[in-house]
């Protein structure tokens, strides 16, 4: 027989909220099973099998979560540290208003990756170790995009030895990589207004430490501002401000899963 939980358990675990709060809602009327109205807390529920909606909203059980955070410079990407405020005391200080989730529903979400603590830009947070582990391996190859300011143009020549691999100083050379001018639209939407130098766009297959700033310096540039746009198949949402994070979408999950299944 299908493994069955109390209602007033089902909404506490999916929502990050407390029995107390999750038996308010019931009580409320606030709570429809498969589209009926359901008032008793201990109601049984077949998790995979019944529909429980509150607010119309579909509660999933034992799901995991997936985080779009746009990273500002001064945070670190960890879940915890003493030497500052980190990825995780963003999430779960960000007003979720327009769902009813508690953002305790995120307190397993660690950073896929890392940014340098003054990059900014697109961190996916996950508590699905399976995709972090893919997204992460070496063998897959993620593509990551950054938009960066320099201190002096990229051309032909620089995008060449991007191309071909660098030494930094690791045992091996870099993978064949990408860096070229930004476009006024680019510029337009990622550099700072307060910011000057040359814009450009570097695409990376791998994950070094400092990777960026260090393919720069061998050419002879240095990083003004750096910012994480894309990364695989998902794009930093304009919309979100520094410091602001929002839960992917289905389609954003799923197209990440399917590009690294
Ligand atoms: N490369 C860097 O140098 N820093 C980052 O944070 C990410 C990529």
């Amino acid at each position: 027989m299908d493994k069955q939980i109390r209602l007033d358990k089902y909404i506490s675990e999916s929502t990050g909220d407390s029995r107390s709060k999750s038996r308010q809602w019931i009580k409320k009327k606030r709570v429809k099973v498969s589209g009926l109205p359901v008032t008793d807390p201990g109601y049984k529920i077949t998790p995979g099998r019944d529909e429980v909606c509150l607010d119309g909203i579909p509660l999933e059980y034992n799901c995991h979560h997936y985080l779009m955070l746009h990273k500002p410079a001064g945070v670190i990407s960890a879940r915890s540290s003493d030497q500052g405020e980190t990825v995780l005391d963003l999430v779960l200080g960000q007003d979720y208003q327009e769902n009813v989730f508690s953002p305790t529903v995120y307190r397993d979400v660690f950073p896929v990756g890392r940014l340098d603590k003054d990059t900014e830009g697109l961190l996916l947070m996950t508590d699905d170790g399976d995709l972090a582990h893919k997204l992460l391996s070496p063998r897959k190859h993620v593509e990551k995009c950054y938009f960066v300011l320099l201190d002096g143009p990229v051309g032909e020549e620089e995008s060449r030895t991007f191309r071909e691999g660098l030494d930094i100083g690791d045992e091996k050379m870099t993978m064949p990589a990408g860096i070229r001018p930004a476009t006024e639209e680019e510029a337009g939407s990622h550099q700072p207004d307060q910011l000057s130098g040359y814009g450009a766009i570097v695409t990376l297959k791998e994950g070094r430490y400092h990777q960026v700033k260090r393919m720069a310096r061998a050419v002879g540039r240095e990083v003004v501002y750096l910012k994480r746009i894309s990364m695989g198949s998902l794009v930093l949402d304009p919309c979100l401000k520094p410091g602001q994070c929002r839960p992917l979408t289905h389609e954003e999950v799923e197209l990440l899963k399917e590009n690294n299944s």
